[in-house]
């Protein structure tokens, strides 16, 4: 099986250049020829591998260096194209219709290669079908499955491989894709609801208003050269910020709602009884069994996970089944980002959570608000916030949905575009 990276000099994209090599895949990791990717691919060809740093509390697994055998970087689209069963797009979501269209014009849509987005974001696949054709196979995850950096041209510091992962199919696929999708990523739950993913985009509710709202102080701590606290100091500190975080989070849910899916923590249908079954559940299998063990995953994924896999659920929610942070009821975010240990450590503000989320997060989801009749005040603000501050458009560059009909997006969030594959 061969695998294609379209971006593997970004922080996401070396992650899974060293996870594949890891697991002995052969691999083309096509990087563009910016300075950053040049220097990625001299470093990687010179040492031939690249380097895997790993936490130094990481039990069972050592920092190492990974051998490309025979395995390639580059910077050739053609040979991405000509090498690869399957292509990961490894960058930020905004760049996609650029990356798409550069894929179509070397000659992919010929080969029609599923395309798999590391991190979707939201309302992708109808873009990418307006380059591709509106069939064409995307494999979306909720989120990316690492949390990584990079360290220097030649390496990259995976901090964490994230479980419970969801993946929606969009598209029309063949069975031998489906197989080797789930070959690759045996640790994600597919299903063929785009909501889940789509309106699953927890960047767009935890990273726009936090940046936008605490912009000046981010900036003050920039020019005296100190750390600023993103979730700490940017929300958990700031009940003002908290709450705005909510009633975006809300309109997402009440996105949800209006669609019919199942949705928790939605201030019209909270369902949190539901929640606490479905949790005590899996906490439970979690403690019987050992859920790194695939078999043991299987059997819990059907028996409990799908229930959430398929749903949209709060950011509060959102943190207990991604960092383990109990559902208390009527807790407020920030109380729920204050108790999240992973965001106890420094997590630096970054450029990408405006220049990414605001248009492939808060302007499709305004538009899709504003399409059913839902509140969207606090998201309106935080664009136009933004928008005054910098002098730019967003609504007009980002994803205002404005080629779609409503009947469409409808049919394609709720998953009744295509027949549904056995998965
Ligand atoms: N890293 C994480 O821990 C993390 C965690 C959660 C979610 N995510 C999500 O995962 C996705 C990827 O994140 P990332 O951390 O890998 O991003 P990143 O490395 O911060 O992305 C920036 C890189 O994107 C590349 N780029 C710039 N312009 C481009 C263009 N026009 N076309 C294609 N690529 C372009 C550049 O790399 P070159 O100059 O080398 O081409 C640039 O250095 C994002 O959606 C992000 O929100 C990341």
């Amino acid at each position: 099986m061969k695998i294609g990276i379209y971006g593997a000099s970004t922080q996401s994209g070396k992650a899974f250049l060293a996870d594949f090599l890891l697991k002995g895949y052969n691999v083309y990791g096509y990087a563009r020829s910016s300075q950053r990717g040049l220097e990625f691919i001299n470093e990687v060809n010179k040492n031939n591998g690249i380097m895997l740093e790993r936490p130094d509390d990481i039990i069972g697994e050592k920092s190492q260096f990974i051998e490309l055998k025979n395995s390639k970087v580059g910077n050739d689209l053609e040979k991405l194209i000509d090498y690869s069963d399957i292509i990961v797009i490894s960058h930020p979501s905004h760049y996609v219709e650029e990356t798409v269209t550069k894929l179509k014009e070397a000659g992919m849509v010929e080969k029609r290669i599923p395309l798999v987005l590391g991190c979707s974001r939201t309302l992708t696949p109808p873009y990418i079908w307006s380059i591709l054709g509106m069939d064409y196979p995307v494999v979306c995850f909720s989120t990316l499955p690492y949390s990584s950096k990079s360290l220097s041209p030649g390496s990259v510091l995976i901090k964490r491989r994230k479980k419970n992962l969801v993946a929606s199919l969009e598209g029309e696929f063949k069975d031998e894709d489906i197989d080797l999708i789930k070959q690759i990523f045996p640790q994600v739950l597919y299903n063929q609801i785009p909501a889940s993913t789509s309106l699953g985009n927890i960047g767009a509710v935890f990273h726009v208003a936090p940046y936008v709202l605490n912009y000046e102080e981010i900036k003050e701590y920039e020019r005296k050269g100190k750390a600023y606290s993103f979730y700490m100091q940017g929300i958990a500190e700031k009940s003002d910020v908290g709450k705005c975080i909510e009633a975006i989070d809300q309109t997402r849910l009440n996105i949800a709602y209006y669609l019919n899916l199942s949705v928790f923590g939605c201030s019209f249908s909270p369902r949190e009884e539901r929640w606490k079954e479905i949790m005590n559940k899996i906490r439970k299998a979690q403690l019987e069994e050992n859920i790194d063990n695939i078999a043991n995953l299987k059997t819990l994924k059907q028996d409990y996970l799908k229930e959430i896999s398929t749903a949209v659920f709060s950011a509060q929610h959102w943190l207990d089944i991604t960092y383990d942070v109990r559902r208390i009821e009527g807790e407020s975010i920030c109380s729920a980002i204050r108790r999240t240990p992973t965001y106890q450590k420094m997590s630096v503000p970054q450029k990408r959570y405006v220049e990414e989320d605001i248009p492939t997060g808060l302007v499709p989801l305004e538009a899709l608000a504003k399409r059913f009749n839902i509140n969207h005040d606090e998201i309106t603000y935080i664009i136009d916030l933004y928008d005054e501050k910098f002098n730019v458009d967003s609504r007009a560059k980002g994803r205002n949905l404005e080629k779609f009909e409503t009947e469409f997006l409808v049919k394609y969030l709720t998953g009744g575009l295509f027949k549904h594959a056995p998965i």
